[in-house]
């Protein structure tokens, strides 16, 4: 496979990270992660605004983020991943090489870029059948708003539920349900679907988004309303989103059941026109 490092196109086992670098030593960084539909690669223009967010409230200087979205669409060619169902395309910015020591680097020193584009593992029977998750206390810092690569928790959290059988961790923060390690949460209460509002303790996911205008389409309310731990269970549906778990039905949580344990009907209405809009768009 043929990545990105630099400003350079090299093998991908020929890319060497310094062990002074910033990202290694402190994980002093950022990340997205995109997926591409049939080699298109799907709302990046989203994404970079994100990273360029989230490379601003860190205060890494990189102003050529947009170019970034040429270099994913040339490693979706080189290594002819435009055939496949999907390919996920990986970017990461870190605060670049210098001796270490907590503060920034005196002398400025370039940032480190890294974009990688791999196969898309299927989640297709996943996002068909439905999922457990387990709930979890939310141990992460307080901006969780920026996609920052320090994601000890949320590998802690993800593999606690990989241990208990379960496909995502979804945490809870003072009581309040926040959001999956790796995606953003769902409820439906009487037929309204109700998420975290945005602020600093979830992702603002760009599956998010695209969820609260299928929402205002199809005429299904929507509000961003805080959510207790207590009155989870007596949400009727509840599901996933993000770029890789697309929308993903929960159909259990810890060892109880959500609804009748099947995918609920709002849920498989937002699962099929979203699938219908990535289907339009790799034709497109
Ligand atoms: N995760 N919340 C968290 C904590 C996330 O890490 C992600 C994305 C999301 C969903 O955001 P989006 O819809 O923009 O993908 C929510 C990526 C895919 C990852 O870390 O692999």
């Amino acid at each position: 496979m043929i990545a990105y490092f630099n400003g350079q196109f090299l093998p991908r086992e020929e890319i060497r990270v310094s062990p002074d670098d910033r990202g290694f030593l402190f994980a002093d960084g950022v990340y997205e992660v995109i997926r591409a539909y049939g080699g298109k690669p799907f709302k990046m223009s989203e994404h970079l605004k994100r990273l360029a967010r989230s490379l601003k409230e860190i205060r890494i200087d990189f102003p050529e983020v947009e170019k970034l979205a040429a270099v994913g669409e040339k490693l979706i060619a080189v290594n002819n991943l435009g055939e496949g169902e999907y390919a996920t395309i990986y970017i990461q910015i870190t605060r670049g090489a210098a001796s270490r020591k907590h503060t920034f680097p005196d002398e400025p020193v370039p940032p480190t870029v890294y974009v990688a584009a791999s196969p898309g593992i299927s989640q297709r029977a996943k996002i068909e059948k439905g999922v457990k998750i387990i709930l979890v206390p939310d141990i992460r810092w307080t901006r969780c708003d920026i996609k920052s690569v320090s994601l000890l928790p949320n590998v802690l959290a993800n593999q606690q539920a990989k241990e208990k059988g379960a496909e995502e961790a979804v945490f809870v923060r003072n009581g309040k349900i926040t959001e999956g390690s790796h995606t953003n949460f769902f409820m439906i209460f009487d037929g309204q679907v109700r998420t975290h509002p945005l602020n600093t303790h979830i992702l603002p996911g760009i599956t998010r988004d695209i969820i609260r205008d299928l929402c205002r389409d199809f005429k299904i309310p929507f509000r961003e309303k805080l959510v207790s731990e207590k009155d989870l269970p007596k949400a009727e549906e509840m599901f996933l989103s993000g770029t890789s778990m697309e929308v993903t039905p929960v159909i259990q949580v810890d060892d109880w059941k959500v609804g009748q344990g099947t995918p609920g009907s709002v849920t498989v209405r937002l699962r099929e026109a979203y699938k219908k809009m990535l289907d339009d768009f790799r034709k497109s």
